[in-house]
């Protein structure tokens, strides 16, 4: 049976159902969680509000890393923002837990899991992995573009056509929703460049201008993490894990 393979472009949109979610927040929600397991981070709760994750923190102690970002920034009194270069393997062997709130992308994966669906965090790094490990889960795949502020991005729906191309690279001839057609469409008139294209989002020009420049051309470079995080539950908590 050929593999389904959608793309919700909108957060906006009511979620199909599906057997599994690749949930993607490239700019950097997404990039920033296959990056703390590729380092060797164990166990990250992602939540919604700021003021949920420093309870969190607050009750698991100061071992654990308080991460995220409103407007692009860490919040007061956090450890860190939302920089996949804000942290080396050495933080995470003496932090290997954290706990993440973003804008948009949090809430996207929390969306997600909402369904019933499994759940994988997915991003350019990590792009071959994460299809890969998205066949070997079910039948029907989505992949779910984190947008920015309940609207579309542009850079979510470049990485989106990035796995769908994986796809196709995996099944000759999948049966593509009309989103995943618009998403790989997006991607090919990069003519490979992703770089390129997420640098037209508005969330990039944001990053920027905020000297972040850095993160942008980090979070474009495709493929370079075998590392695809799971969302599942820990002491009643969403929780991604590495396995
Ligand atoms: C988001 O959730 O909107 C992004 O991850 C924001 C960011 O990291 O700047």
């Amino acid at each position: 049976m050929a593999k389904e393979i959608d793309v919700v472009l909108s957060p906006s949109e009511d979620l199909p159902a599906v057997d599994v979610w690749l949930v993607v927040d490239i700019l950097r929600a997404t990039t920033n969680i296959v990056h703390f397991f590729s380092l060797g981070g164990k166990l990250m709760i992602p939540v919604e509000k700021v003021e949920e994750a420093r309870q969190i923190r607050s009750l698991y102690g100061e071992e654990w890393l308080l991460m995220g970002e409103r407007e692009a920034l860490p919040p007061k009194g956090f450890d860190l923002g939302n920089s996949p270069l804000d942290y080396s393997r050495e933080t995470l062997a003496e932090h290997p837990f954290a706990v993440l709130t973003t804008t948009n992308g949090t809430r996207a994966m929390l969306k997600a899991m909402e369904t019933g669906a499994v759940v994988f965090a997915a991003s350019a790094r990590n792009a071959a992995a994460s299809v890969e490990r998205a066949f070997n889960s079910g039948e029907k795949i989505g992949i779910f573009c984190a947008g920015r502020y309940g609207r579309t991005a542009l850079d979510d729906v470049l990485c989106a056509g990035v796995l769908v191309e994986k796809s196709l690279e995996k099944e000759k001839d999948p049966l593509l929703a009309d989103g995943a057609r618009i998403a790989l469409n997006m991607w090919e008139a990069c003519f490979g460049n992703l770089r390129r294209g997420v640098e037209l989002a508005g969330h990039s020009h944001i990053l920027y201008d905020l000297g972040m420049e850095e993160d942008i051309r980090f979070c474009c470079d495709i493929d370079q993490s075998e590392t695809v995080p799971r969302l599942t539950t820990w002491e009643d908590y969403p929780a991604f894990v590495n396995y």
